[in-house]
């Protein structure tokens, strides 16, 4: 371990789920290096990231596992859930089919996530204002209805994105 690891009072592993090319990779590098790209590509398997983050007093080494929205790309999923004690769930406001498929995803958090993961839900690219078509009232209702936070997001207009991770990391701990 680094110095700072050592400084650190808590160390903790989060995943990014959510169907492909809804803006997981980019929230992430917005999250960890402030950047953003237009044209990324799918990614393939895992990635992974890490930011340090000071939360109520607290330094907290946040490890994000960033996996791929493409069923072909996945990569063995239990691997992915294991020892996670947070989750950020995203789908695009602007096409339906991903906030459908998170019937899916919930599915598969009960599945392999532990039953004290913390969850977030989160509906990204709130930008693309012209193009929604899932209104905010859908993400929130569901939440509700799911018992988990709620934030829309834009990663390419930097909004709400430190809010949802912070919102993960507080209710950790
Ligand atoms: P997979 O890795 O295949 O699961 O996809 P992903 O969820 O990681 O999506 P990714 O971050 O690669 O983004 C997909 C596309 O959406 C890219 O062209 C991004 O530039 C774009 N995108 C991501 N976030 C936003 C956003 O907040 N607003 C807009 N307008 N575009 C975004
Ligand atoms: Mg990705």
């Amino acid at each position: 371990a680094n110095s700072f690891d050592e400084e650190c009072d808590y160390l903790f592993k989060a995943i990014l789920i959510g169907d492909s090319a809804v803006g997981k990779s980019n929230l992430l590098s917005r999250f960890a290096k402030d950047e953003f790209s237009l044209d990324s590509k799918p990614t393939i398997g895992v990635e992974f990231a890490y930011r340090n983050i000071r939360v109520g007093g607290k330094l907290i080494k946040a490890q994000i596992w960033d996996t791929a929205g493409q069923e072909r790309f996945r990569a063995i999923t239990s691997s992915y859930y294991r020892g996670a004690l947070g989750a950020l769930l995203v789908y695009d406001v602007t096409r339906r089919s991903t906030f459908e498929s998170l019937r899916r995803w919930l599915k598969e958090l009960r599945e392999f996530g532990s039953p004290e993961m913390v969850v977030v839900l989160v509906g990204n690219k709130s930008d693309l204002e012209g193009s929604r078509v899932v209104k905010l009232e859908d993400g929130r209702s569901l939440a509700q209805l799911e018992q988990v936070s709620f934030m829309e997001t834009s990663a390419k207009d930097n909004l709400n994105v430190e809010d949802a991770f912070i919102e993960m990391i507080t209710r950790i701990y």
